[in-house]
């Protein structure tokens, strides 16, 4: 494939764009200098601006090119897919602004992924464009931010380690926070809101969100469990609250156990929640965090309420969370699997800054190195999950380049 650019970022204005760019930079600066690269967005000011900033914060002189388009124009993302072999695209909600890039991309054999967490526009891409993006040889790949990578190559990780170590993959595995530190952006919140707002009025949108296999359509369905509501782990001794993520990341493992079933199992059972310690300690904080998930759903549904979040509580689009927050921060995460005869594996996937920001900037750049340097010649074009294309390159990079380890633990 002969492209202008190895890697366009498309929204380097956005919060997470921002950083997303100065992990970027900083990486082919420092490792790759082979890799050519541009910044896209809507503001000519805006990118300069953006660029200025990067430069002083790396102290390096950057020169990226900018490039002055808009999402909602299809000649504009036409424009971008045709100028790059990978495009990265942190512009949200992308419910609403996302759609016009995958299509071009998917038409024009451009490999692309992003850090949505919104299944609802997954599921609408797959529908519209999933058969495009096969003829064309383009990979599509969603959900390469803390939604839902630490969730899928944990995963997949583990599966892989069942097998060496068992000779067979688990049949279930109960995915734990164990702890985190990170809030979210405007932006985060905007996609978010988005979606519980649509919701409320459609009801096909409902029963999507609420299903499981909404992206694993060729999978046989099982009942899975799903947390909504406080209760007592029965993996490991505490109390479970539900995990905000739990719904968007569910979909995405299953459908890496659709596309890679020589790891996964008929039946496979997949769960998330949150583990909030032992003891009535534990038990209010999981009330405690139950509740205030009940509040923000409950208010993003309502409007007047959703009102007085979105004016008074909430980060507007363009803020998140401070650099020393994003340092701050970090996630561990346990993956627990059983096998059919009852053997037991445990896999830890830690970040070692927040998940929304620091970390998952970390993780969308590698994502996106390895969908520009680390394919095999023959990969077939579609709609892959972040661990069914790339677990192999991408877990070990993470490990090196993204401060993510994945390993198994006791
Ligand atoms: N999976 C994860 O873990 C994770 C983590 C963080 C964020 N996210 C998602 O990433 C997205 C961005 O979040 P954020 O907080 O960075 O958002 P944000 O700061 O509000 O940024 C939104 C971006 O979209 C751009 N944009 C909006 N309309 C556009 C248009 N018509 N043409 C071109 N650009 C347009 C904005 O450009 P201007 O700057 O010119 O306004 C801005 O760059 C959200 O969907 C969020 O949910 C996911």
């Amino acid at each position: 494939m002969t492209r202008e650019y190895d890697l366009i970022l498309m929204g380097a204005t956005s919060f997470v764009g921002q950083i997303t760019y100065r992990r970027l930079a900083e990486y082919i600066h420092q490792k790759d200098p082979t890799l050519t690269f541009a910044i896209a967005g809507r503001s000519t000011e805006k990118l300069a601006s953006v660029q200025r900033d990067v430069s002083q914060r790396l102290n390096l002189k950057l020169d990226t090119p900018m490039i002055t388009v808009n999402s909602m124009n299809a000649a504009d993302m036409k424009r971008v897919a045709q100028s790059a072999k990978v495009v990265i695209s942190t512009v949200g909600p992308f419910d609403q602004y996302g759609e016009q890039l995958v299509k071009a991309c998917a038409e024009n054999g451009t490999h692309y992924c992003d850090l949505t967490g919104e299944p609802n526009f997954i599921a609408d891409m797959l529908e519209r464009y999933e058969a495009t993006a096969q003829n064309s040889g383009a990979c599509i790949v969603h959900c390469c931010g803390f939604d839902s990578l630490p969730s899928d190559l944990g995963a997949y990780y583990l599966q892989q380690q069942a097998k060496a170590l068992f000779g067979e993959p688990c049949q279930e595995i109960d995915m734990r926070v164990n702890r985190m530190a990170g809030t979210l952006s405007g932006g985060t919140m905007a996609s978010m809101i988005n979606i519980v707002k649509k919701a409320k009025d459609d009801k096909a949108l409902r029963k999507t969100l609420m299903n499981p296999y909404a992206l694993a359509p060729d999978l046989k369905k099982v009942k899975q469990k799903f947390f909504n509501k406080v209760v007592q782990d029965k993996v490991k001794p505490g109390w479970l609250a539900p995990f905000m993520m739990a719904s968007i990341n569910t979909k995405i493992v299953l459908r890496t156990a659709m596309q890679r079933p020589d790891l996964f199992p008929e039946n496979f059972l997949y769960s998330e929640a949150m583990h909030m310690g032992d003891g009535p300690g534990g038990k209010k904080r999981a009330k405690r965090m139950a509740l205030g998930l009940g509040v923000v759903a409950i208010g993003a549904a309502i409007a007047p309420a959703r009102w007085v979040l979105e004016k008074f509580v909430l980060p507007k689009p363009g803020t998140g969370p401070s650099e020393q927050a994003q340092i701050d921060g970090f996630f561990t995460i346990v993956h627990y699997g059983t096998t059919a005869k009852g053997e037991k594996i445990a896999v830890e996937v830690h970040g070692d800054q927040d998940p929304g920001y620091g970390s998952t900037a970390k993780m969308l750049t590698q994502a996106a190195v390895v969908l520009a340097k680390e394919l095999p010649s023959d990969q077939a074009g579609g709609f892959w999950t972040p661990a069914a294309i790339m677990a192999e390159s991408l877990i070990p990079r993470l490990s090196t380049h993204a401060g993510v380890s994945i390993k198994t633990i006791d």
